[in-house]
């Protein structure tokens, strides 16, 4: 053999070893046509507004990560979603690691004020104040988001905040059109936004809701934003800035401190993560209710066998969960750095087989128990509206490295406190809310809550945002939902549709439903029941109230479907969110808010 020809046969050899080597790692990272792929085939982002799905996507496309698209997204929702999440609100972050195969949990939720005390919103007879928790700078906690996006940056994302950031500067100094939803919450919380002259100057025009296609701009918000690009978290909780939050806030009658603001930490915890129907569910641990609530209902329709039910049977076991669930949060749950919570036990499948055994097939369980007072409120202080169910906000998104992002964030109810400390352009939460004000006493949404959830310093209040993952060997789905006390549910709602498979656009159109042990009234979706199961459940004891399906949420689902190597998103159709599915070469957007590569 010539010199030529071995040189031949050495590089065709050396060719076929590189292909073998090339295929068994392949399979052996389960990237063969026959195994689930190792990283998705595509991006996805659903949001609760085309604006912050447009954020995130202009992140993508400049070359970053799942977690610089999430702090594009939750910036932009800052601005043009006011009335549901910003810079003076909080929230909570699920990530998911594509490279470690790890997930983490970043609690950004705002923290009671130092100075704050357990009867800080009752009157001199003990009485609760409700307005007090929700109107003004009295009822604001101390803001978690900005120092999120910092966090997020500094330990996540790929790029610096002056580029996560510069789009929601641009949203908010160029401004974006008023549309039909803002207009609708604008009016109903527009005597609070106009008794604070900072809040009536940046959401109203003189004085009034601005008219549909009006352009709002917030120029004192892009600076604030500036200055968090520049300076990260000490931009907005320490220097000039925080000293206008603070003189602004106690200009007003509230009661924070620069040291309130120097002291907020955001804190990593571990997930809440149990199996249910051969998927792995991740979800938000205290002091979100999410997590724990999820795995009780779960665990205990795991030994309520639905697949043998009929519709109403499965229903009535569902509403019976979901009853055992939030007693256990009312009575239990709260900030977990606070207070001892019971979370092993709580969990615990004896525990959950109990409560299980306890449901009768037949009847209602009246939700009266020994443990909190026999005088329990059956609903809503009469004179608070109730929610709509559309303020908090959530975004999913992915990226193709099987980075995952489930945030949900929050100013609590529409257009948070109604209050902004001038020259910052920062609306603040009304937070407080979610405390149990006075312990056994309804919050704006009907919850009752107990002394583990009562107001201490610093302490952070329970909530129930639940941004979740579900993982099995057929995909990974990313989801969650604004709606206040009904978050929780709905993602219950949406985990059983997964369970049965289905694609996003199926699991966010589901008809919900919805019980909190009190008021002892399953709510739901006027087309969630026939006549026939309505009077069914009726007859075994349950109260029924149909309501408006604007008030059961906006969820933002994103699937990637492994064994279909596809990936899909959907934005609910309540809302008027956005789904995008984005590959480097492709970006897919379709009229319905679904999305599917
Ligand atoms: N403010 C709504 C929640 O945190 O549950």
């Amino acid at each position: 053999m010539t010199k030529a020809a071995r040189l031949l046969t050495l590089l065709r050899r050396t060719l076929l070893i590189c292909v073998l080597f090339s295929y068994g790692l392949s399979n052996a990272m389960g990237k063969s046509p026959n195994q689930p792929a190792a990283t998705p085939p595509a991006a996805a982002i659903a949001s609760a507004h085309p604006a912050a799905t447009k954020a995130g996507e202009q992140l993508l496309a400049a070359g970053g990560n799942a977690f610089d698209a999430a702090i594009a997204v939750a910036a932009a929702l800052a601005v043009v979603e006011p009335y549901s999440s910003g810079l003076g609100g909080g929230g909570f972050w699920l990530l998911h690691l594509g490279t470690e195969e790890r997930s983490i949990f970043v609690d950004a939720r705002e923290r009671a004020p130092l100075a704050a005390r357990r009867d800080m919103y009752l009157d001199h007879d003990g009485e609760l104040v409700p307005e007090l928790a929700l109107n003004g700078p009295l009822a604001a906690g101390i803001p978690g988001v900005p120092a999120a996006l910092d966090h997020l940056a500094a330990h996540y994302a790929r790029l610096p905040l002056s580029h996560s950031l510069a789009p929601a500067i641009a949203l908010a100094r160029e401004g974006f059109p008023i549309d039909a939803h803002y207009r609708r919450l604008a009016r109903w919380r527009l005597e609070v936004l106009r008794a604070s002259p900072a809040a009536a100057e940046q959401f109203l025009l003189a004085g009034e809701v601005p008219p549909e296609g009006h352009v709002l701009r917030q120029p004192e918000l892009a600076r604030t934003l500036e200055r968090i690009a520049a300076r990260g978290r000490d931009g907005f909780y320490s220097g000039e800035l925080a000293e206008q939050l603070v003189a602004g806030v106690r200009a007003a009658g509230g009661i924070w401190t620069t040291e309130d603001l120097s002291d907020y930490r955001i804190i990593e915890r571990a997930p809440i993560v149990f199996d249910f129907a051969g998927w792995t569910i991740t979800s938000a641990p205290p002091p979100s209710a999410g997590g724990v609530g999820l795995a009780q209902m779960l665990g205990m329709l795991a030994e309520l066998h639905l697949e043998d039910q009929d519709r109403v049977a499965s229903v009535h076991r569902i509403v019976e969960t979901m009853r055992r669930a939030y007693r256990d949060r009312a009575a239990f749950l709260g900030d977990p750095d606070q207070v001892e919570i019971p979370l092993a036990r709580l969990m615990h499948p004896y525990y959950l087989a109990g409560l299980a055994r306890d449901i009768h097939p037949t009847r209602a369980t009246p939700s009266l128990p020994p443990s909190l007072p026999a005088d329990l409120p059956s609903g809503l202080p009469s004179h608070v509206p109730a929610s709509e169910g559309q303020d908090t906000t959530h975004f999913s998104i992915l990226d193709d490295e099987g980075n995952r992002v489930a945030a949900t964030l929050s100013i609590n109810y529409p257009f948070g406190a109604g209050f902004v400390p001038p020259g910052t352009g920062v609306l603040l939460n009304d937070e407080m809310d979610d405390f149990a004000a006075q312990p056994g006493t309804a919050n704006v949404y009907g919850l009752v809550g107990g002394e583990a959830n009562a107001i201490a310093p610093g302490k952070r209040m329970l909530s129930s945002m639940s941004p979740t993952f579900a993982e099995s060997d057929q995909g990974v789905a990313i989801l969650g939902t604004p709606g206040g006390s009904r978050i929780i549910t709905m993602v219950l709602n949406a985990l059983l549709a997964l369970s049965k498979g289905g694609t996003p656009a199926d699991w966010v159109d589901a008809p919900r439903f919805h019980h909190q042990y009190l008021p002892d009234v399953i709510q739901h979706e006027p087309d969630a029941f026939t006549a026939e199961e309505t009077a069914a459940l009726a007859a075994m004891g349950h109260r029924l109230e149909p309501i408006d399906p604007k008030m059961f949420g906006n969820m933002q689902a994103v699937y990637w479907d492994r064994a279909g190597q596809r990936v899909l998103a959907a934005s609910d159709p309540r809302g008027q969110g956005a789904a995008s599915v984005v590959t480097s070469s492709l970006h897919l957007q379709m009229p319905d808010n679904s999305q599917q590569n």
